[in-house]
């Protein structure tokens, strides 16, 4: 067999027949990496194999039987949440996340589950050898028992043998960078050998019946083959995210066959693994002292649900006449352009001052709900004036220094209110649509940030 060479972008998986710089069609630099081009007859072989053993007679739609799939549910209530309410057979899910931010610790939290369920699980641990897999479950306390299988091979084809004979349903691939089809010449990892290895492995699923779990890694580039280049092929796509240094994690969908992707799960790692969190505002708050300039909660949005989350910052004057501005868990460019707006529409003279500013607990924000808060927290740190302690903000910003109406309100304020807020500043705007009062949370409406900044000023604390 004659071997052709192509490029292959590792970042989205294009294809190039020479080497270029730029990705046309991610834009992506110097992620092109010479791969083997040829038709892998091996693979090939596997997946005819699998196919034609598929019933592939076309039937009338209407006719088509729905019986309600059963679902397996991992008792782990933040990941059953995520993924649409427990785990569909025959489903594939990939599970992405950078090294180290706890892949491995909650596929296997959720394969132990699953097992004590009574169900077969098989998990290929191709990343960490037996014993250092089952010192991890110990340590996460989790008992597997008699229906928790680990092998620790990493060739597909001794994967499928292994699948054949053990008959699970339940197979995990951790990860689905080291796994490899020895008749491809490229290295595990790249683009080819991710995306061969996860097709064949995917097509067994949907043939035998088993939920797939796999594992990728991505970096923060997104550099690595994987996650982006299988997303279409898999059913659901899972993230896990969380800041190194910060022990909260949060788990996210980002495309879900069989549930929303609106919804996420918080976790917290500790020594004996990944705990769920049942109300992240309780915890995002919980260091929060007595008044002090500059901090503010909002009530955001993840998903559906929504958490309250302490913003703060510091206004100083800099040093050498060079001004910074950063921006932890905000977008770096939104607080700029609220700084303008503050200094242009309300006079506040912010142009040589430092700003810092930073959403405690590690969270990232993007709702736009969050910049009346943000403008406040920055003016009320340079003003050295305390937005009352009870109170949460809420409202996006224009640039005018309007306050826009936000989405879904009422979890909003109910949250607020479920955790003792007794005041809520909120755009005027959402006040015209009709909604029920709530009992214990007082509403102030406004409907700029000079309305904002007037109406805390005149608010007595309680
Ligand atoms: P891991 O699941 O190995 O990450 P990944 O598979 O995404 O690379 O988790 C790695 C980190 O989690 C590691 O730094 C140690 C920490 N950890 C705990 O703090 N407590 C625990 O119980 C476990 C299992 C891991
Ligand atoms: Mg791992």
């Amino acid at each position: 067999m004659k071997t052709k060479t192509i490029f292959v972008c590792q970042n989205c998986g294009a294809q190039s027949p020479r080497w270029v710089g730029k990705c046309q069609s991610c834009d992506s630099w110097n992620s092109y990496v010479e791969e083997a081009s040829v038709v892998y007859p091996e693979s090939e072989k596997l997946r005819t194999q699998i196919i034609s053993q598929a019933n592939h007679v076309p039937v009338l739609l209407k006719e088509v039987q729905i019986h309600q799939e059963k679902r397996f549910f991992t008792g782990i209530g933040e990941f059953d949440r995520v993924i649409g309410g427990g785990l569909v057979p025959a489903s594939v899910t990939l599970i992405g996340g950078d090294p180290g931010i706890g892949k491995s610790t909650i596929v296997l939290q959720a394969g132990c589950a699953l097992s004590r369920a009574g169900l077969r699980v098989l998990y290929v641990s191709g990343e960490e050898s037996i014993k250092q897999a089952k010192m991890r479950a110990d340590r996460v306390a989790q008992s597997a028992n008699e229906n928790f299988f680990i092998v620790n091979d990493i060739d597909v084809q001794l994967i499928i043998n292994h699948i054949s004979e053990l008959k699970p349903q339940v197979v995990i691939i951790d990860s689905i960078q080291v796994v490899f089809l020895s008749e491809i010449t490229s290295a595990p990892g790249s683009v080819s050998q991710v995306r061969e290895s996860a097709a064949v492995l995917t097509q067994l699923s949907k043939q035998r019946g088993f939920v797939l779990l796999m594992v990728g890694h991505v970096t923060k580039e997104g550099m690595i083959a994987g996650p982006r280049v299988l997303e279409h092929m898999v059913d659901t796509v899972l993230y896990f995210e969380g800041e190194r240094y910060s022990s909260y994690r949060v788990l996210r969908a980002n495309k879900n066959r069989f549930g929303s992707t609106n919804e996420i799960g918080v976790f917290e790692m500790a020594t004996n693994g990944l705990q769920e969190v049942l109300n992240p505002s309780q915890i995002f708050l919980s260091e929060r002292g007595q008044e002090t300039s500059g901090s503010v909660v909002v009530p955001i949005l993840e998903g559906t649900r929504p958490f309250l989350v302490e913003i703060q910052s510091l206004v100083a004057r800099s040093a050498f006449g060079m001004v910074r501005q950063k921006a932890e868990g905000f977008d770096q460019n939104r607080l700029a352009l609220l700084a303008a707006v503050l200094e242009k529409r309300l006079g506040l003279n912010l142009a040589d001052k430092d700003i810092f500013l930073n959403v405690v607990g590690g969270v990232k924000i993007i709702d736009p709900a969050a910049d009346l808060a943000v403008a406040l927290a920055v003016a009320s740190a340079l003003l050295d004036k305390p937005v009352p302690a009870d109170t949460v903000i809420l409202g996006e910003v224009g640039l005018g220094a309007e306050v826009r109406s936000v989405a879904q309100l009422a979890s909003r304020i109910n949250e607020a209110e479920k955790l003792g807020f007794s005041r809520c500043l909120l755009p005027r705007n959402n006040m015209k649509n009709k909604m029920e009062k709530p009992k214990q949370i007082h509403l102030v409406a406004v409907s700029s940030i000079r309305e904002a900044l007037d109406k805390l000023q005149t608010l007595e604390v309680v």
